[in-house]
């Protein structure tokens, strides 16, 4: 099958169709054979990766860590500019330009919505963009939507409820986008009217003539949905006062989730502060602590190699 991220950047969704989708879950596939048969390989030896993260990540910068180190490569870590020259006024650009001095791929994450194509326009070598800001995250949709065709055997005809703070919530703009070229699928998104989907991801849904439905309650489709994928309130992204006024709009509980069928999952890319209810933790329809977190080790790993081997 061809690759066709060798030696690209992945910024967005927008880059991926089918085919590619196709390449990395096959190649997500090997990656977890591989890790549970042996650990890992040298594959990527030789090559360093730079995880430069502005924002403060537990999941994404440590499973890239992970993947790369799983395949022989080395890594330049650093969780958090406040040790760097950024701290003495060292610009984005410049940062590109300075790290692409010392690695072979850049893993990018930003407060800033569109910092990663800024920063990919001067590196000279190959970024992912590990969420910039309340625009994208491409990394995770991989990862979700690889765990929803794991879990549920497709990736056609899906029912996907995405809800709570949609406002600001990178991963959903990335997976809705994303799904947006599975055949048949339909989104309901479930906000508080102070949070709703971005414009550009209406629009772009109205362009692709996807069947979604906007709505302030979520208690009458859950017995249709696939998925209930749960979000956090971002509250670091808004005002005291907005967040004081929608934190706690919904909470996922048992009385939810049992008007859920029985074959449907339960989504949540974390951190979860207190959206899902901890005794669903153990319900069988819950992957955020199973695969939908584990599958983010294989992915990344399956990313980077198709990025760094031809
Ligand atoms: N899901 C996710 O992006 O988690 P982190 O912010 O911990 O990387």
């Amino acid at each position: 099958m061809k690759n066709n991220f060798f030696g690209k950047d992945l910024i967005s969704v927008d880059q991926i169709n089918m085919k590619d989708l196709q390449l990395f879950f096959d190649r997500a596939d090997q990656m977890k054979s591989l890790v549970e048969r042996q650990g890992g390989s040298q594959i990527l030896k030789g090559k360093i990766m730079a995880a430069i993260f502005y924002e403060p990540s537990s999941r994404t910068f440590s499973s890239f860590i992970g993947a790369m180190q799983r395949l022989g490569g080395g890594i330049i870590p650093l969780n958090g500019m406040m040790n760097t020259s950024v701290a003495k006024g060292e610009t984005l650009e410049d940062t590109a330009k300075v790290f692409s001095a010392y690695a072979d791929i850049i893993v990018l994450r930003h407060p800033d919505a569109g910092a990663c194509k800024i920063f990919a326009k001067q590196a000279r070598v190959p970024v992912i963009n590990a969420g910039d800001g309340i625009g994208e995250h491409p990394t995770q949709a991989l990862i979700d939507l690889y765990t929803i065709k794991e879990e549920l055997g497709r990736i056609t005809k899906l029912h996907i409820m995405f809800i709570g703070d949609l406002a600001h919530y990178r991963p959903v703009n990335s997976l809705a986008k994303l799904m947006s070229i599975c055949p048949e699928v339909k989104f309901t998104f479930v906000t508080p009217k102070e949070v709703t989907i971005q414009d550009c991801l209406r629009e772009y849904l109205n362009a692709q003539k996807i069947n979604y439905s906007e709505v302030n309650d979520f208690k009458d489709d859950l017995s249709a949905i696939d998925v209930l994928y749960v979000t956090r309130v971002k509250k670091e992204y808004m005002s005291g006062e907005l967040y004081r006024r929608i934190k706690g709009s919904y909470i996922v509980n048992k009385d939810i989730a049992n008007k859920m069928k029985k074959k449907s999952l339960i989504m949540h890319c974390l951190p979860r502060v207190d959206e899902i209810s901890i005794d669903l933790d153990n319900d069988p329809r819950s992957v955020y602590f199973s695969s939908q977190l584990s599958n983010g080790l294989f992915m990344r790993m399956a990313i980077l190699e198709a990025i760094l081997r031809k």
